[in-house]
């Protein structure tokens, strides 16, 4: 059987508010990593990888924000991949 994961983590039955990006959701029983016998082995990595960008990027680019009124180019796909994140920080 296959699931739409994009579409499962927007389970309304399941998450409350499911559109909203909320970085701290509790609980967060999404499936982007899959589930169950062949749940991703890297996602422990993954998660690492992601803590240390984003701490860095956060520590180092001052005010980093989205630039108003910008379109996000999301690439096609089920997946809705972004492209193109303009962004703006102070120097
Ligand atoms: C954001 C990053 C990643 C995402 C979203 C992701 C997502 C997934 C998903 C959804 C599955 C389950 C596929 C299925 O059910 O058939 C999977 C499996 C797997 N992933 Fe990842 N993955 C990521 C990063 C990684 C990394 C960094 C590694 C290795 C260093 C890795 C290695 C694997 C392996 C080996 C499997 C197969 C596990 C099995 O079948 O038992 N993944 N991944």
């Amino acid at each position: 059987m296959n699931a739409w994961n994009a579409s499962a983590n927007r389970d309304g039955a399941h998450f409350p508010d499911p559109e909203r990006f909320d970085i701290q959701r509790t609980p967060n029983r999404h499936l982007t990593f899959g589930y169950g016998i062949h749940f991703c082995i890297g996602a422990p990595l993954a998660r690492l990888e992601g803590r240390i960008v984003l701490s860095l990027l956060l520590k180092q680019l001052k005010n980093l924000r989205r630039i108003p009124n910008v379109s996000v180019d999301v690439g096609p796909g089920p997946l809705h991949h972004i492209n193109n994140l303009p962004v703006m920080f102070e120097a």
